[in-house]
């Protein structure tokens, strides 16, 4: 079993409401799992053996405020991740056609740029055809588990 930390960006909540939703779900696959929305750097995972990135993205392609100084400090620290395994969920709309999750999609790429090692695909939850990306997430993280 796993310790799991979701890391959730956010600006109005629905992050927020996916990661609450999969805390429960991963738990009762017996991972210990933890939320934070105030993760700023590396050292703030330590002892997490999986980040579960759940990450909306807001103004044009910008990654929410309470996350940002974490991908900072990924980008300009570059700490050895290599022994962190990493999800990622990104929320977005697919309205804002140029800049589609690219709050996930950022943070993605600052994981992988670290080292770490990502399983799965990402999720993308499109806010313009899913009205419910809590369940989206649950089905997708029903066969994301099972590769951990
Ligand atoms: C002002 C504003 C700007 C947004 N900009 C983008 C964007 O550039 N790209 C995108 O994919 N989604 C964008 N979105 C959609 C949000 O990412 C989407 O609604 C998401 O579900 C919000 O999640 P949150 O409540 O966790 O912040 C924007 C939404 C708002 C309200």
């Amino acid at each position: 079993m796993a310790k799991i930390a979701i890391l959730v960006g956010t600006e109005s909540g629905n992050a927020q409401m996916v990661a609450d939703v999969l805390k429960d779900e991963l738990a009762g696959h017996g991972h210990e799992v933890t939320i934070t929305d105030r993760a700023r750097s590396a050292a703030d995972l330590a002892g997490c053996e999986v980040a579960l990135i759940c990450c909306s993205t807001h103004g044009n392609g910008d990654i929410p405020t309470n996350i940002l100084p974490l991908v900072e400090a990924l980008e300009k620290d570059k700490p050895d991740l290599s022994a962190l395994r990493y999800g990622v969920i990104a929320l977005g709309d697919q309205t804002y056609s140029d800049t589609f999750c690219f709050g996930g999609k950022k943070l993605d790429a600052a994981f992988a740029q670290c080292g770490a090692q990502k399983v799965g695909e990402r999720l993308e939850i499109d806010a313009c055809t899913q009205p419910l990306p809590d369940e989206e997430a649950l089905q997708w993280s029903k066969e994301w588990v099972g590769l951990l």
